[in-house]
């Protein structure tokens, strides 16, 4: 695993989009697993106007969000997969309805749904490229501290970290969703090759963590340590200071 400065958001950004678009135009039937918050949004800005530029035939792009928060329809503006929506495939519409895989938080039997997305993956998958964020915590999903390394998709509850630091793009804390639906650590190890993202001064400590090169449950980004393709790209402030 290689930890590497490219400099600024910018940067990394595109390099990230880059990376997704030419595995997208190489391979017309690509696999992509995506993942959502502020650390993506400039990377799906990016790949929208290479996409876009080039008149990319995506129809046969087959892609698996992270994760869900539980509760939340896919219309609700806060749903991750009213973000994916909004910032990704209403901006480019000629992805495949059908090829498109969001977990449904909302569904009325939440064990019945992890069952279903983790079929799907192994039916459809393996992911070709896998994108990640990560979280203060170095939760990767929302698989939070503590995961258990063999877990596949489950329902999870969150911690106070996460609720806080996802508090910012809710009215208050309050409105924040307890629980998700979220892809498990195994699940995300099924993709051929990880790229992970992170920005900013707050999340460099769990880049140090990662840096560590041990695995370490409390720090579920360790876990990449055991797959064997994995780029991390963060920016000056992310980077790690020792
Ligand atoms: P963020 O979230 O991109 O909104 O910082 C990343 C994560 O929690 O995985």
């Amino acid at each position: 695993m290689k930890i590497t400065n490219l400099g600024s958001r910018d940067y990394a950004s595109f390099y990230v989009a880059c990376e997704l678009f030419k595995q997208m135009s190489q391979q017309s039937h690509s696999k992509l697993g995506l993942a959502t918050g502020g650390t993506m949004v400039d990377v799906y800005a990016f790949l929208v106007d290479l996409l876009k530029k080039n008149q990319l035939d995506v129809s046969g792009i087959e892609t698996f969000n992270l994760d869900e928060y539980v509760g939340l329809s896919a219309s609700h503006e806060q749903s991750y997969h009213r973000y994916m929506n909004d910032i990704l495939f209403e901006r480019y519409p000629y992805f495949t309805q059908s090829l498109i895989h969001v977990p449904n938080g909302d569904a009325d039997d939440l064990a019945a749904e992890t069952k279903r997305y983790e079929d799907l993956i192994n039916q459809q998958g393996p992911v070709d490229i896998q994108i990640l964020g990560i979280g203060e915590n170095g939760h990767i999903g929302f698989n939070e501290p503590g995961t258990d390394m063999n877990s596949t998709t489950q329902v999870v509850n969150l911690t106070e970290s996460t609720i806080n630091a996802n508090s910012r793009y809710f009215d208050n804390e309050d409105e924040v969703p307890k629980q998700a639906v979220s892809m498990g650590l195994a699940s995300i190890l099924k993709a051929k090759r990880i790229i992970l993202l992170a920005f900013g001064e707050k999340k460099r400590a769990a880049i140090e963590q990662l840096a560590k090169n041990e695995v370490d449950k409390q720090v579920p980004a360790t876990i990449l340590h055991a797959h064997p393709d994995v780029e991390i790209y963060v920016d000056d402030e992310a980077a790690p200071r020792f």
